[in-house]
């Protein structure tokens, strides 16, 4: 059920309806050199999903995007795993005060897992601070509704539906995110401290996976915004 990608790399993609359409929500599993887990949006822990995971490592992080993507399941994370630490987005805490969180995620990598796992805070929208993450021995980034890929893969009603929100057939941000973008120099920096990763394959929040020509993809999907 956990899809390898790469060396200590796997998605994992839980189905999800948003607004009546099929959009897929994936989760990212890292294997640290330390060898723990370092899970980022976590899905709905089913049986299934935890022995896969079990069969993997200890699960010892996990991480969601934003404080609105990837932090529904936390809970059930910390219930599975005694050791896990759960990591905040900017503004989650407040919406979920019924968690227990261990670190806030910024802009800084944590040593227990920075020689694996790189991040950015991709900063200047109104309401929502997104952390984007860089697994560097794969090359890959791992973003969240900052990065949506729709493409031809996808069922024809969840296309037309991705055209109306200005992210079929390229990575980026819906609409209603880039019209609410408050500080443009603030986002444009956030998106070249990414593009500044050495990277190939990006996973994003929703959508499917660009396994190779994905620094290319990032480029074109925010050009309007690079400006
Ligand atoms: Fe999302």
């Amino acid at each position: 059920m956990l899809e390898r990608r790469a060396d200590r790399l796997w998605t994992y993609e839980e189905p999800l309806r948003f607004l009546g359409f099929e959009i897929g929500r994936i989760t990212t599993v890292i294997r640290l050199s330390s060898g723990g887990l370092f899970v980022q949006s976590p899905a709905e822990l089913t049986p299934d999903l935890r022995a896969a995971l079990s069969e993997l490592g200890e699960v010892r992080f996990v991480a969601p995007a934003s404080k609105l993507h990837g932090h529904l399941n936390m809970e059930e994370y910390r219930e599975a795993f005694p050791g896990v630490e759960l990591l905040a987005a900017p503004g989650l805490p407040a919406r979920r005060p019924d968690l227990t969180f261990d670190a806030l995620l910024g802009d800084t990598p944590d040593p227990r897992w920075s020689p694996d796992v790189d991040q950015v805070a991709v900063m200047g929208n109104r309401w929502l601070t997104e952390i984007a993450f860089f697994h560097r021995p794969s090359g890959t980034v791992i973003l969240g509704d900052v990065g949506y890929h729709v493409g031809r893969e996808s069922p024809l009603r969840t296309r037309l539906m991705a055209r109306t929100m200005g992210v079929y057939g390229r990575v980026g941000p819906t609409l209603d995110f880039r019209l609410t973008i408050r500080n443009e120099a603030t986002f444009r920096r956030s998106i070249q401290s990414i593009l500044a990763w050495e990277f190939d394959r990006v996973i994003p929040g929703h959508g499917e996976v660009i396994e190779t020509g994905g620094k290319r993809a990032v480029i074109e999907g925010f050009d309007r915004l690079l400006d």
